[in-house]
């Protein structure tokens, strides 16, 4: 059944993103498909976050996430920054990148970024959902398509981590 539900979940259609998060003195990236927009004025963004994630801490310290548009041909990075921890090995050693305005990591090779300051976070079952207030952004390869999360099949997991029943 999880695996059913997994295969259902994947018809969501969401993005592929690298988020970058830094306390002042650390730095991570990783891999996320649950983020959206949700306020025009002022500009928000929402973020599902495992709060065991290597990322969780850095990001709650440092109240800002960095929010890289993945490519369609990209892939990779999605599994680099996706499927090991920060905790384990320095993710951004051999990657391009740059500090945005809040100090959060963005990577060069993004269709587009968003840098953003939390005003938000709060429980969201096994999750916590984090707000943040857009403070920065551009469009960096316009020509460049977006990596959709139904392209990254079952990189993330999943099909063991949905219950066995709705
Ligand atoms: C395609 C894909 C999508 C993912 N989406 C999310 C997500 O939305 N939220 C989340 O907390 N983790 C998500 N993950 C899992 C984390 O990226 C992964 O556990 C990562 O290793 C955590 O890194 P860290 O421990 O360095 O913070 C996703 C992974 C993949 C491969």
């Amino acid at each position: 059944m999880s695996a059913e539900m997994s295969r259902l979940f994947r018809h969501l259609t969401n993005g592929v993103y690298a988020i970058g998060v830094a306390d002042g003195e650390r730095c991570n990236v990783f891999t996320a498909a649950w983020v959206m927009q949700v306020s025009f004025q002022p500009p928000l963004l929402a973020l599902s976050v495992n709060p065991g994630h290597h990322s969780y801490p850095l990001l709650r310290t440092g109240r800002a996430f960095a929010v890289s548009v993945l490519p369609s041909d990209q892939l990779d990075l999605a599994r680099h920054f996706g499927t090991q921890s920060g905790r384990d090995i320095d993710k951004l050693a051999g990657v391009t990148w740059r500090a945005g305005a809040t100090g959060a990591p963005i990577l060069t090779a993004a269709v587009a970024y968003f840098d953003c300051q939390v005003v938000g976070d709060t429980e969201a079952g096994d999750h916590r959902l984090v707000i943040g207030r857009v403070v920065g952004g551009a469009v960096l390869a316009p020509e460049s398509r977006p990596l959709i999360y139904a392209e990254t099949d079952t990189l993330d997991g999943s099909t063991t981590l949905f219950p066995d029943a709705f």
